[in-house]
């Protein structure tokens, strides 16, 4: 584990394992520890680092009404400098594949590869937005513990077990409602990055679970397909596959490195 100050403000990142370096991307509202199980299964192959984003988990507060997927992308590009690190292969669940997108927009030289999971490059529809405002408004009126009940469900799949159900309720619940707002806000303006995906020059790999109902399977399947990438499809996982299959999420991530 290490922190670094970026900007004045502290950054906390879990780091695992030694040689190339991972980088792994948290999604929304969630934390680092969503990587535990690949940075250690993964730690023989690479030097895994999953950072907690700005605003997000020990990372300090955020201080910005909009935290935009640019921001985080800078922000993991300065974490790489002061890490001494020029490039990395990319991993980003959900928002955090938002991130990674536009990581490669403005950082294109310090990817290695590029892992999407559970994610898709389009922006919000009209209903979305209008959905992330009214979770705005719900989380700063009733509190993060309003928004688990409409979370869980489509976070993980309704066979994951109770104690998977906890672990998400945990990050969901630590995650500052300033953060919170921010991040929706960001995650609302981020732009179409189908085009960026699909001039990608490095190696690309679609990894999603076969229950995802907030990135479903054919939709992941198309964008692979659109970008000429490899996909894995996660049998009884949901939106989280990483934390509810990590052995087979794992072995895609290392099958598509190795390769
Ligand atoms: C996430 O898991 O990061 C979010 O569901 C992404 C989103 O709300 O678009």
């Amino acid at each position: 584990m290490g922190a670094t100050v970026i900007d004045g403000n502290e950054f906390f990142y879990r780091e695992r394992g030694s040689g190339p370096v991972a980088l792994f991307i948290h999604g929304f509202p969630l934390d680092s520890s969503m990587w535990i199980e690949q940075l250690e299964m993964l730690s023989d192959l690479r030097r895994c680092v999953a950072p907690d984003l700005r605003g997000f988990g020990r990372t300090g507060p955020a201080i910005a009404a909009v935290l935009s997927m640019e921001r985080h992308a800078d922000d993991l590009a300065a974490l790489l400098d002061a890490l001494d690190v020029e490039q990395v292969d990319l991993v980003g669940l959900s928002m955090g594949g938002y991130v990674a997108l536009a990581f490669v927009e403005r950082h294109p030289g310090r990817i290695r590869s590029l892992g999407l999971v559970d994610t898709k490059a389009t922006a919000d529809a009209a209903e979305a937005k209008a959905g992330r405002d009214r979770m705005a408004a719900k989380v700063v009126a009733q509190g993060q513990q309003a928004i688990v009940a409409d979370l869980i469900p489509v976070l993980v799949a309704d066979t994951a077990s109770t104690w998977l159900a906890g672990r998400v309720r945990q990050m969901v619940t630590d995650t500052r409602v300033e953060t919170m707002v921010a991040a929706l806000e960001g995650m609302k303006r981020r732009p179409d990055r189908s085009s960026v995906l699909a001039e990608i020059a490095v190696p690309i790999t679609v990894i999603v679970g076969e229950q995802d109902v907030l990135m479903p399977a054919a939709d992941a399947r198309a964008m692979a397909e659109a970008a000429g990438a490899m996909v894995t499809v996660i049998p009884d996982a949901g939106h989280m596959s990483p934390i509810e299959q990590p052995g087979a999420v794992a072995v895609a991530l290392r099958e598509f490195w190795i390769a």
